[in-house]
């Protein structure tokens, strides 16, 4: 894709011009995305470009620049062009492998934290780990936690690996290639799990910059959506110890189905937590007699 060159050299300029750019282009939030892409070109805080917005970008910039709108352009995500994303204010490294963080997965450590005491030594199993985003932002908050991060994928592990050294979990953090919880023994305080939920038929239908660029393997829930939690509940209760508790985020509409299905596993739900669009993102569970 080919540009304009009258892309300004002023950062201000450079972000007015391409909020409007990626505005006529029809992206949802163009002014975000163009404010990210001009501070990571110009090297220069938010801050630094409210104090100076005629601060210029240098030739190498602007064509870097550049590269990045027409990225934007046919919608690779942001994140994806930046291989970083914030969650819950920190940031995790993305690469082709992983899925990228969602906001609304934070809903998740909310659920998790809740009632936890923040100084004890629980063990936590995050299943389908990706990024490492969930086990990383829970042992980052948990400073007496330890964890184990289970993805299918070697090179999400990489990435997950590297995400805890950023963020000086490392020593409490170990990753491990398996089928879930098929090749780990012993038993675990907190299980947390975010499986990939889409049904296999909606997968086309959902937007590019999402089919585009996160790995199949982190979406496609097989016919209905639900095939991972099919596996994941299976044999769940043989890893949870008696007092665990079970921490799931969940796809749009499958709370009833999923509530029957921890049921017949031996769990009771013991809370449901909507997201900020206001949809159950997040079912928790424990031992039906605990
Ligand atoms: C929806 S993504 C969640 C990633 C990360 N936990 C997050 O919340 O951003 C699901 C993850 O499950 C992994 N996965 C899919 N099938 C798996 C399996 N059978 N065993 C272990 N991990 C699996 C995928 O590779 C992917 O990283």
């Amino acid at each position: 894709m080919s540009f304009d060159p009258a892309l300004p050299r002023g950062v201000d300029a450079a972000m007015r011009w391409l909020t409007k750019r990626f505005g006529r282009a029809g992206l949802a939030a163009p002014a975000l995305d163009a404010r990210l892409l001009v501070l990571a070109a110009a090297q220069i805080s938010h801050e630094a470009m409210i104090r100076d917005p005629a601060h210029e970008l240098t030739q190498e910039q602007i064509s870097l620049l550049e590269d990045y709108a027409a990225r934007r352009l046919v919608h690779e995500p942001v994140s994806r062009i930046l291989a970083t994303r914030e969650f819950r204010s920190r940031e995790f490294r993305v690469c082709p492998h992983v899925l990228d963080p969602r906001s609304d997965s934070e809903t998740l450590i909310e659920a998790a934290l809740e009632g936890l005491d923040p100084d004890a030594s629980w063990r936590i199993l995050d299943l389908g780990t990706g990024s490492g985003c969930l086990l990383i932002t829970l042992l980052a908050e948990l400073p007496g936690a330890s964890g184990i991060g289970v993805d299918l994928c070697p090179d999400a592990l990489e990435c997950a690996r590297g995400n805890a050294v950023r963020h000086a979990v490392g020593l409490r953090a170990g990753f491990v290639c398996g089928d879930w919880y098929g090749a780990l023994d012993g038993k675990f305080d907190l299980v947390i799990a975010n499986p990939p939920y889409i049904s296999h038929g909606d997968l086309a239908a959902l937007p590019p910059d999402v089919i585009g660029y996160d790995p199949v393997l982190a979406l496609d829930g097989g016919d209905d959506g639900l095939d991972a939690y099919r596996a994941i509940l299976s044999g769940i209760t043989d890893i949870m110890k008696p007092q665990a508790r079970l921490v799931m985020e969940i796809g749009n509409g499958q709370e009833t189905a999923l509530i029957t299905m921890m049921r017949r596993a031996g769990l009771a739900e013991t809370g449901a937590y909507a997201d900020l669009a206001g949809h159950i993102r997040v079912l928790k569970g424990k031992f039906e007699n605990n």
